[in-house]
């Protein structure tokens, strides 16, 4: 018989490095206090020679002919463009994010969306079939090819997919299936790592793709999905602030398509809406104008979007004052300020700075700098800038105005939805036809205040 050897191992709940010691900080991650005990049990026979004979024979890759994936239409457009153009037949496709962000809602819509003719299971480990009716009720859902399954035994779901054949499966959530294959309790990092390669298996072979739901967790005690990135082919995040409708969809990880491209979704009573149009919709109408306020454009993707910036400077009563920036990089802030005092001598070291990005979004480019730079000079100097122009341009250390990608993109997409003006890098070239728009370049950031002065 085997010898059967108990090791004791930590395991990080984050990123599923694991260790020989316990310590407070993962060394892979950096995460404080995720290393939890896990026992494996070795088994001597795991430890057998490899024979050298091999049966599979490398092909010459000019002999290979290109895989056409087949893929489904999801049923939403927004779902379609960040899967890469559909969901690909056999891929395992993970969906994070945090609990009551809308992952069932969306993955139970799409269920409701995809070509009638399609048999779809979801397994819920979550909620009991009876809440899940509940949801499609609210959602307007009633197709005869859905179907619920309430199960958490990863063999016994691989079983139900291949005596049912389904042409798409969700599992809701990867965090409560478990498989016979670790000895661990549900949640920990091995059942996660274990119970997805098993469904990774049943994806592979019978070829139908496979959705798995991952929360994303603040606490170490159950992992979270960063653990499963590597195992999957798609790894989505669905994310959003919990204030606002806003959710925005963004891949990770794509085997099939590109990382960059962005879905938008509006949560609603009646569920998760598109939003086809997201410039229109991260710009307020606000009828009066207020100094601080600005439209930016950022990029996502291959769509540009608009999006409103706000910020607010104020006296600090406090020796340091504070810095805030949401939706923006706290350090690229405060190099915009240190900017904003050298190079056009407003000083702020005495105030308090926040700054706030409408609509949940983010500015992960420094195509934005120019609109932040402006945003923090109106609300000093108080003047406004009207809501008919939009900002864009990097800022160098120097205070120069650098030029950003696809400038005649975003300024058609400012042009459509009926900006006046654009303060743009000097240096840009525009081939774009933009009408009566007025183009205002500017060379440095005391140039772009001075226009406004
Ligand atoms: N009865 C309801 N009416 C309107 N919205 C609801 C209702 N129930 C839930 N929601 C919305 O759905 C969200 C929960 O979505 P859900 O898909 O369950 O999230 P997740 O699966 O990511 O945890 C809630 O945050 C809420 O916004
Ligand atoms: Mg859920
Ligand atoms: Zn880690």
């Amino acid at each position: 018989m085997a010898e059967v050897k108990i090791k004791t191992q930590y395991i990080c709940s984050e990123c599923g490095a694991t260790f020989m010691k316990w310590s407070g900080k993962c060394q892979s991650c950096g995460t404080w206090n995720s290393l939890s005990e896990e026992t494996v049990e070795q088994t001597a026979k795991g430890k057998k020679s490899y024979s050298p004979v091999s049966n599979t024979e490398p092909t010459s890759l000019s002999q290979l002919t290109a895989g056409t994936e087949i893929r489904y239409h999801s049923g939403f457009d927004e779902l379609n463009r960040v899967l890469g153009g559909g969901i690909v037949k056999g891929s395992l496709i993970l969906l994070g994010g945090d609990p009551g962000i809308g992952k069932s809602t969306l993955l139970l819509q799409m269920c409701g969306r995809i070509n009638k003719a399609f048999k779809a299971l979801y397994i819920s480990g979550e909620e009991s079939a009876g809440q899940i009716k509940l949801r499609a009720d609210r959602l307007g859902i009633n197709s005869e090819n859905i179907y619920i399954l309430s199960e958490t035994n990863a063999e016994s779901i691989v079983a139900a997919i291949e005596k049912m054949k389904p042409s798409l499966v969700i599992v809701d959530s990867i965090q409560t299936i478990y498989t016979e294959n670790a000895s661990t309790s549900a949640g920990s990092v091995s059942q996660i790592k274990e119970s997805a390669a098993v469904l990774m298996r049943c994806a592979k072979t019978n070829e139908i793709p496979v959705f798995l739901v991952g929360h994303v967790t603040k606490e170490g005690n159950i992992a979270g999905p960063k653990v499963l990135e590597h195992t999957v082919d798609v790894v989505l995040y669905f994310e959003g602030d919990e204030k606002t409708q806003y959710r925005i969809l963004r891949s990770a990880k794509n085997r099939f398509g590109t990382t960059s491209e962005i879905g938008v979704f509006e949560m609603r009573s009646d569920g998760l809406g598109e939003i086809k149009n997201p410039s229109a919709e991260f710009i307020s109408d606000s009828q009066s104008e207020v100094s601080g306020t600005v439209i930016g454009c950022l990029f996502e993707g291959s769509r540009p979007i608009l999006c409103e910036l706000q910020s607010l400077v104020s006296k600090s009563p406090f020796p340091s004052p504070r810095r805030m920036a949401i939706g923006a990089d706290y350090g690229r802030l405060c190099m915009l300020i240190a900017v904003l005092e050298k190079r056009a001598g407003l000083l702020l070291y005495d105030n308090d700075v926040y700054l706030n990005v409408a609509g949940g979004l983010s500015l992960n480019e420094t195509s934005a700098d120019l609109a932040v730079i402006l945003s923090l000079a109106s609300c000093v100097k108080d003047f406004v800038i009207g809501n008919d122009t939009v900002i864009i341009g990097e800022v160098g250390l120097s205070g120069e105005v650098r030029g950003v990608s696809n400038i005649d993109v975003r300024l058609s997409e400012a042009y459509r939805l009926g900006f006046k003006k654009a303060v743009v890098p000097a240096k840009c070239k525009i081939t774009a036809t933009l009408g009566d728009m007025e183009i205002i370049r500017v060379r440095n950031v005391r140039e772009a205040i001075r226009f406004f002065l």
